[in-house]
């Protein structure tokens, strides 16, 4: 055990990306359809590598998630859910939503995950929890409801 950190230089993060976090093909062509027409705020592989493990290791089977974007955290969660799960995603922006809805789809997800369209706060109360974990990115310039 040392007491001293390793920091993370971008040239050790380069040498861990492919051994520890890889995205797929799938995913890295979500990441380019976001770059393409939609904001690129969506969290990084790493970020997406670490929900997915906690996803895991809690076991959760129900997941929800408060700003969707265009489903890349989603698809890293819900590839991850307990047999049997679902994953709940609230997203108010319509290209957002609808763009997430296709990508679900085409990652063999569709049943397993449901977009919820429309504002957090008018969403959540018509949802019936419980659910194993819940997480939100929805820090952004746009409008909050
Ligand atoms: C940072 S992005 C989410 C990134 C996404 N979790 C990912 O990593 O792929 C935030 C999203 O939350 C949505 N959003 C912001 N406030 C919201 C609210 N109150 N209700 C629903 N969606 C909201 C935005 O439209 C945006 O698509």
């Amino acid at each position: 055990m040392s007491t001293t950190a390793t920091p993370v230089t971008p040239e050790l993060e380069a040498y861990l990306r492919p051994l520890f976090w890889p995205e797929d093909a799938l995913l890295q062509e979500l990441a380019r359809d976001i770059a393409a027409r939609g904001p690129q705020i969506q969290v990084s592989a790493e970020e997406g590598r670490l929900l997915a493990l906690l996803v895991t290791l809690s076991g959760a089977g129900r997941v929800l998630e408060v700003g969707t974007l265009f489903g890349y955290s989603g698809v890293w969660m819900a590839r991850a859910l307990a047999p049997g799960g679902h994953l709940d995603t609230i997203e108010f922006t319509p290209l957002h939503a609808s763009a997430a809805g296709e990508w679900f789809e085409r990652a063999g997800l569709g049943s397993r995950v449901s977009v919820h369209e429309g504002a957090a706060l008018e969403v959540l109360p018509r949802l019936s929890g419980p659910y194993d974990l819940a997480t939100t990115r929805c820090g952004w310039s746009g409008p909050v409801g």
